[in-house]
C-alpha cells in the first residue's frame, strides 16, 4: 500500500506526529538550485540552466544531468543550512532506531552529509552505488586539443548514499521490540546487507514509464528499501519522492510507503507511474555469497522475497531471469 501527497515536504513534515515512520528513503534535490521553477522551466524547455544536455551517445540522447560544479561558496551554504533544517524534521518523525538512506554525489555529499549528522543523527556508513554516469572526464573547457592529456573532474563510477540512524531507545533489541527499527534487514542467514551495490544506469524501459529527470533504478532502490525495514514490518517515507521509484521499490518488496512531491507534474508522474514500475521483473545485482568466486548473482525480489538466478551468472540488466528463491521469509506486520 502506498499513498502520494502533493505537498512541500517541509510543510508537511512539519505537521506530522512524532516517531511516525520506521525508514526514510530519499534521494533529495541535490543542488536545491536545480528543482527551484526557473531550472525546472529551464529543463522543460530544453534551454540549459545548470542542467547540462549530455551529447548524443550511439544515436541515442542521454537524459539531462544537473552540473552541480556552477554552486557557489554561498549556495554550498545554503545547501548545508537547507539539509540542516530539513534533517531535524525528518528526525522528529522517525521512530527510535529508524534508519535514513540519502542519496548523494561525491563531490557535495560532505555538505550534505555534515549537515545531516549536525541535526542528531548518528552516521552509520555510507552505501556505494557503483555506477558508471556521464558525469566528470571532460578536458578543460574550451581548450580541449591543448590539454588533450588532462581531465577536470574524474569520470564518476559509483554514487554515494549516506546510511544515518535516529539515536536508539536503549539496546538494538530493546529497540527492534519496542520500535521495530534499529537494524538492517537481511538478505539471508548467511547474507547481511552489504555497503557495495552492483548497480546500472536507469533502464529505457524504466524511463519510459517515468520520465523524471533523477530517476533512479529499480535494482537497486529494491535493495535498500528492502534493508531499511529490519524485521520487513513498517512504513517507508520518502519525502522528495519526485516520479515515486522509491515507493514503487517498496511496493514490489511488500512494504508500506509514503510519498512527498512539491512539483505536480511530477506528482502526477508518481501517481500513474508507482504501479508500472513495481509491477517490472528486475534482475538486482549485488555482492553475494559467491563473491569469493568472483561471481556477481542476479537477485530478483519477486512478491516481497528475494530469488536468485538457478545459473548463478550475471544477468543482463533489464532482463527476466530464472530464478529460485532464497531462503528469506516475510513477516507480517505487527498489529
Ligand atoms: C532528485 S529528485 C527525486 C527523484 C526520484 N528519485 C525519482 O526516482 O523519481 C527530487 C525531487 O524532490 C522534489 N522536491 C524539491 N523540493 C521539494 C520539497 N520542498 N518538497 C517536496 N518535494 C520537493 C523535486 O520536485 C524532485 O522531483
Amino acid at each position: 500500500m502506498h499513498d502520494i501527497i502533493h505537498a512541500d515536504c517541509f510543510e508537511w513534515l512539519a505537521d506530522q506526529q512524532e516517531n511516525s515512520f520506521h525508514a526514510v528513503v530519499t534521494d533529495p534535490p541535490f543542488g536545491v538550485l536545480e528543482f527551484s521553477e526557473t531550472e525546472k522551466a529551464k529543463l522543460r524547455n530544453g534551454n540549459g540552466g545548470v542542467w547540462r544536455i549530455p551529447p548524443r551517445i550511439g544515436g541515442c540522447q542521454r537524459a539531462p544531468l544537473p552540473r552541480f560544479t556552477v554552486l557557489s561558496s554561498e549556495q554550498c551554504q545554503h545547501l548545508d543550512e537547507y539539509f540542516e533544517v530539513w534533517a531535524k524534521l525528518a528526525l522528529r518523525v522517525l521512530r527510535p532506531g529508524g534508519h535514513l538512506f540519502i542519496a548523494a554525489n561525491s563531490y557535495l555529499s560532505h555538505v550534505v552529509f555534515s549537515a545531516v549528522a549536525r541535526s542528531g543523527f548518528e552516521k552509520r556508513a555510507e552505501i556505494i552505488r557503483l555506477v558508471r554516469t556521464l558525469r566528470g572526464g571532460d578536458r578543460p573547457k574550451n581548450a580541449e586539443e591543448e590539454f588533450r592529456g588532462v581531465t577536470v573532474m574524474p569520470r564518476s563510477c559509483y554514487e554515494p548514499w549516506g546510511l544515518f540512524r535516529k539515536p536508539l531507545d536503549g539496546r538494538v533489541q530493546d529497540n527492534l521490540r519496542r520500535w521495530q527499527t534499529g537494524g538492517l534487514r537481511r538478505l539471508s542467514d548467511d547474507r547481511p546487507f552489504s555497503d557495495l551495490i552492483e548497480s546500472e544506469r536507469t533502464p529505457v524501459r524504466e524511463r519510459k514509464v517515468a520520465p523524471h529527470p533523477s530517476l533512479k533504478p529499480q535494482s537497486f532502490l529494491r535493495q535498500i528499501v528492502f534493508a531499511s525495514l529490519p524485521l520487513g514490518e513498517g512504513v517507508i517515507l520518502d519525502p522528495f519522492c519526485g516520479s515515486g521509484s522509491t515507493l514503487a521499490a517498496a511496493e514490489a518488496v511488500g512494504y508500506d510507503s509514503i510519498g512527498v512531491e512539491s512539483d505536480l507534474e511530477f506528482y502526477r508522474m508518481a501517481v500513474s507511474a508507482v504501479p508500472r514500475l513495481a509491477a517490472l521483473q528486475v534482475p538486482l545485482f549485488c555482492y553475494p555469497s559467491r563473491a569469493k568466486q568472483g561471481v556477481l548473482q542476479p537477485v530478483l525480489f519477486e512478491g516481497g522475497q528475494p530469488y536468485e538466478s538457478q545459473s548463478g551468472e550475471l544477468g543482463e540488466a533489464g532482463t527476466e531471469t530464472s530464478c529460485r528463491r532464497v531462503g528469506v521469509t516475510k513477516r507480517s506486520r505487527a498489529g
